[in-house]
């Protein structure tokens, strides 16, 4: 089959590789129809994370089961699936609690495991034809037959849910308000999902001019970091700071001028949230990272202004989403035409242009919010 193959920093190729087969009982192949690049993608497709040239990317898939183990019990050839981005056993004592995103099982001595990602075991990337599917019953939800809602449905392997557990550790409540750093596809969904969840305002920041607006026509106020500090901005028209703060930059945040600092974004949530207020870190921190700008930053050690963060009681929750504590219900939003997180999607290209795609999509072109590919 075809797939999307690392081959070191920058340089993406669509190779073929061998097929998936069911290597356990409660293994599925399932036949991607659609899978997505995301901004995490492209700390590996930097060269900014251990990953070592071979892996097969893609931790956003969607497809058509096309093979069962003998072990599945819940799921038939046929089935449309979309899969948490996490893979996850179910028993576990974190899977137990419905933290599936860092379960015990799957990354045997690391609490967590993922399709196609570095660190998070052996399981390959859905940026392919097909795709091997690990504790099927528990890692497929079942999505309505047919072709409706593609784009929305895809969304909820990562990004949708992700925006949405952002807003879950943020503990945002009708009526907040809200500053989310970051206008990429991750931070547009924790806008969404804010406004979903009843917030009264929400900014958004970023220099990107594509993504502020996608930002302005979902209800979201407009933050052009390169225009003055987003932080002040952000206090200044809310006399005195938002209730919640949402990281969805990561420690490849930028100065308005380009340069990397991995704190800032960190730094400018602790002065835009209101004392008493609370922030939620879903933007990636890594414990090392090869071309940090610094020793520190090499080892994931950040300067972060944990006085101020004190002096005004702030709370932080941090990590990777466990999507299945959500997608079921996001599901059923966008079933009832509540959702339709699609608005972020602005190019649908096929498997082949993968390279291109990857390329256009990390220089954040206009028109790259979000790439799905078609297998
Ligand atoms: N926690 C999770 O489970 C999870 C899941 C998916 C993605 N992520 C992470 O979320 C982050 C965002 O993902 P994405 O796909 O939207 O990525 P992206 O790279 O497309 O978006 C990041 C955006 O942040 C903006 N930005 C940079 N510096 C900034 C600053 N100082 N202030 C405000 N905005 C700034 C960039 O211009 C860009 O538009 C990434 O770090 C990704 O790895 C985490
Ligand atoms: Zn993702
Ligand atoms: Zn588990």
């Amino acid at each position: 089959m075809k797939a999307v193959v690392y081959k070191g920093p920058n340089e993406v190729q669509v190779e073929q590789v061998e097929d998936p087969k069911i290597e356990a009982t409660t293994d599925v192949i399932v036949r991607v129809t659609t899978t997505a690049i995301c901004g995490s993608d492209l700390h590996m497709y930097e060269g900014r994370t251990v990953a070592e040239p071979g892996i097969v990317f893609g931790h956003e898939n969607m497809g058509v089961v096309e093979e069962i183990g003998p072990g599945v019990t819940s799921l038939q050839k046929g089935d449309r699936v979309v899969m948490p981005f996490n893979v996850a056993c179910g028993f576990c004592r974190n899977c137990l609690a419905g933290k599936t995103g860092f379960c015990l099982t799957v990354n045997p001595g690391f609490a967590g495991g993922a399709y196609g990602y570095v660190g998070m075991g052996p399981y390959k990337g859905g940026q392919a034809e097909y795709l091997r599917v690990p504790f099927a019953d528990f890692n497929c939800l079942k999505l309505p037959p047919g072709r409706e809602h593609e784009d929305d449905f895809a969304m909820l392997a990562d990004i949708f849910p992700t925006g949405y557990h952002a807003t879950e550790l943020a503990g945002v409540a009708p009526g907040d308000t809200v500053a989310v750093f970051g206008g990429g596809p991750v931070g547009l969904m924790a806008a969404y999902s804010s406004i979903l969840r009843g917030a009264s305002q929400v900014f958004v920041a970023d220099k990107v001019p594509d993504r502020l607006r996608v930002a302005e026509e979902i209800g979201a106020t407009p933050i052009d970091f390169t225009k003055g500090s987003a932080a002040e901005q952000i206090v200044d028209s809310t006399g005195g700071g938002v209730d919640r703060g949402i990281d969805a930059v990561g420690y490849q945040a930028t100065v308005p001028e380009g340069e990397e600092q991995p704190s800032v974004v960190l730094n400018d949530l602790v002065e835009a949230v209101r004392p008493t207020g609370s922030l939620g870190v879903v933007g990636l921190y890594v414990p090392k990272d090869p071309g940090g700008p610094t020793e520190d930053a090499r080892n994931g050690r950040l300067l972060i202004s944990v006085g101020k963060f004190f002096e005004k009681g702030l709370r932080m929750a941090t990590g990777q989403t466990n999507v299945k504590a959500y997608n079921r219900q996001l599901r059923d939003l966008i079933i009832a035409g509540r959702a339709e997180p699609s608005f972020v999607v602005s190019q649908r290209r096929p498997l082949d242009e993968a390279p291109d795609a990857y390329a256009r999509f990390d220089r954040r072109e206009p028109g790259y919010t979000k790439v799905v590919l078609k297998p």
